[in-house]
């Protein structure tokens, strides 16, 4: 099922710099969820307290047990409950005295949180741990939209001469050659594919570059480009929290293996902007749910690519692209996105 399936994803959740010695509240899939980090690493919990559900992320991180606000009751990062102050102590601790632990991850300077019983592999990013490459990270951007729509149009080819147009694409320029796409080991991945561009990453060297796309889960994408004739590489790895159901973050990760001793502020800013150019398209789109019905829209050869992820997410089961959706909302959802 679709739940099930998200549900035993990676999500990222924020910046592993943003996790300091206070617990923090964030959201996946339209759980709220609270993470901390203590000596032993970064641990993420159900953000309820199962004494009177208060939140756990008002609490603070003491002696490495999270420690609710309300009536301090202590949790170590297994989530049983080793302190209970109200109780006298000649009382054992309840046994149901429990968080619901969910599994957290610190991986190339995020932090990753998947709600369910059997975790996916967690995304491999050779280039991020590489040596003479260097990455930074972009965003989080926030979009209201589903993750599958921000995917899609991050793994969308023929955009790039209109929509940045002048910078990652030249109208004169838009048609798009034939290209494979290619099920290697668990990913969809395409062939090269030629793309004129008039200023890559801002550094006005007009010519064609080649795209390799690869969607690595269906809510993690990539993308290395390189120049023939040249040994540059420049990848971003695209990654979407999908907080609820209308609300997404999004996280990138910028590698390349040039320009290693430059600033990283304007490709940071080159890509605020790329970005900002998507944002209203993306949140235009109607359905909101990607159509996985192959028959609704419209398809060109050049759009291989997310045919095939559409194709992807419907065999993994994945019907709307948002997650533990409540029937009523499911509905609503469906109705709103009905194709007219
Ligand atoms: Fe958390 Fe009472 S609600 S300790
Ligand atoms: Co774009």
């Amino acid at each position: 099922m679709q739940q099930d399936r998200l549900w035993n994803d990676w999500h990222p959740v924020c910046k592993a710099d943003e996790l300091g010695d206070d617990p923090k509240q964030v959201h996946v899939l339209g759980e709220r969820v609270v993470i901390f980090r203590n000596e032993k690493g970064v641990h993420a919990f159900k953000d309820l307290c199962i004494h009177r559900g208060a939140a756990l992320s008002l609490g603070k991180v003491v002696d490495g047990k999270l420690v609710c606000a309300y009536h301090a009751w202590e949790y170590d990062e297994q989530g049983a409950c080793t302190k209970i102050p109200a109780l006298p102590c000649e009382r054992p601790i309840p046994k149901k005295a429990r968080a619901v632990v969910y599994h957290c991850e610190e991986y190339m300077g995020l932090i990753w949180v998947c709600l369910g019983d059997e975790p996916e592999q967690l995304i491999n990013y050779p280039e991020g741990e590489a040596d003479g490459y260097r990455t930074i990270i972009c965003g989080p951007y926030e979009v209201n939209a589903n993750a599958p729509r921000i995917i899609e149009n991050f793994i969308d080819v023929a955009h790039l001469m209109f929509v940045h147009e002048g910078m990652l694409g030249d109208a004169n320029h838009a048609e798009v050659v034939d290209y494979n796409v290619d099920f290697v080991d668990g990913h969809l991945t395409t062939s090269k594919i030629p793309v004129y561009q008039p200023n890559a990453d801002g550094r006005s060297k007009g010519g064609y570059t080649d795209y390799v796309y690869q969607v690595l889960r269906p809510t993690v994408a990539r993308f290395t480009k390189t120049t023939e004739g040249s040994d540059e590489e420049f990848t971003i790895l695209t990654a979407v929290n999908q907080e609820d159901n209308e609300k997404s973050r999004v996280f990138m990760l910028l590698t390349r293996n040039y320009e290693l001793d430059q600033p990283d502020e304007p490709y940071r800013e080159f890509q605020d902007t790329i970005f900002y150019q998507d944002l209203d398209i993306v949140e235009s789109q109607k359905p909101e749910l990607l159509p996985l019905d192959l028959q609704a829209e419209m398809h060109l050869k050049s759009d291989a690519l997310t045919i095939a992820y559409r194709r992807w997410l419907s065999e993994l089961g994945i019907e709307t692209g948002t997650l533990p959706l409540d029937e009523e909302k499911l509905e609503r959802m469906k109705k709103k996105s009905a194709v007219k």
